[in-house]
């Protein structure tokens, strides 16, 4: 493994323009379960209670649910080791750019800004008649379904459900990166959910290396992952930042065993 991980680090640093992408693996050790596996969240709920057209039609029931899947867990979680590596990647001019399919705000807590969020974000509520937004933690989830102040309409989260449309500013900015990176480095995912997962699909036909970090095979690792580094985002991470930051890494080369 040390070498897989010190041949990333030297792909990682030689790099013009890395994008990392990422899932909800990276926030597991947050304290935010994933959705899929033994654990996850849709072994306990069922997934339709994110379909738009069941949110609409019973916003109550929906609501319930939502509060105790995003809400309890989301508001205790803090960005963790592999989050805050990326961070320190951007401000040292290694990453360019973040694509999320999280939703738990944990990047930007951990100081990155150049995020897209393809599925938008729970810190947010929407009304759903007059599109007035305000912060979750405004507006008190007593009463389900919360309403607006101004007009009494209905609030949603302003996260994308299932059968809803991915915002054009993080599709139009993580097709770019698709096209423009020489680096896409995987962090957390299934790989199992459309659009986001044509993304690397995307880079990898535009020629980008694939680094995937992952206690686990995905969709991804026998299809277009260059380097698999198998393993928890924090450790992987910890272990890159180390070398990436090591004054010495680029004659390790010569010592990798
Ligand atoms: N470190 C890294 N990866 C991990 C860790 C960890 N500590 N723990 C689990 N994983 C991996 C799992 O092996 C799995 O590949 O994270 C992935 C979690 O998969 P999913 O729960 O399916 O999450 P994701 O791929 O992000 O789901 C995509 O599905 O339900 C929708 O909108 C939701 O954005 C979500 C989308």
């Amino acid at each position: 493994m040390k070498k897989k991980i010190t041949e990333a680090a030297l792909i990682l640093k030689k790099s013009r323009f890395t994008t990392a992408f990422t899932g909800a693996g990276i926030s597991v050790e947050s304290g935010i379960p994933p959705f899929r596996g033994g654990d996850g969240l849709w072994s306990k709920y069922d997934p339709s209670v994110l379909d738009i057209s069941r949110f609409l039609a019973d916003p109550a029931g929906s609501w319930v649910v939502i509060n105790e899947i995003f809400y309890d867990f989301f508001n205790s979680a803090k960005p963790n080791k592999a989050h805050l590596v990326l961070s320190r990647m951007e401000k040292e001019g290694m990453l360019g750019r973040i694509i999320t399919q999280n939703i738990d705000n944990l990047h930007q807590e951990a100081g990155s800004h150049m995020v897209y969020e393809f599925h938008g974000n729970s810190k947010n509520l929407r009304c759903l008649h007059c599109r007035r937004e305000y912060l979750a933690g405004q507006i008190s989830i007593d009463h389900l379904p919360p309403t607006c102040r101004e007009c009494g309409g209905i609030l949603k989260p302003d996260f994308v459900f299932f059968g809803e449309s991915i915002p054009q500013m993080p599709l139009a900015a993580a097709y770019e990166a698709a096209t423009i990176s020489d680096v896409f480095l995987i962090i957390g995912t299934t790989g199992e959910v459309m659009p986001a997962n044509q993304i690397p699909l995307m880079a990898k036909e535009y020629g980008a290396t694939i680094i995937e970090i992952n206690p686990e095979p995905s969709l991804y690792t026998n299809k277009v992952t260059d380097i698999f580094l198998k393993g928890k985002a924090t450790e992987i991470m910890g272990k890159l930042e180390d070398l990436l930051f090591s004054p010495t890494l680029d004659n390790d080369q010569d010592g990798v065993d």
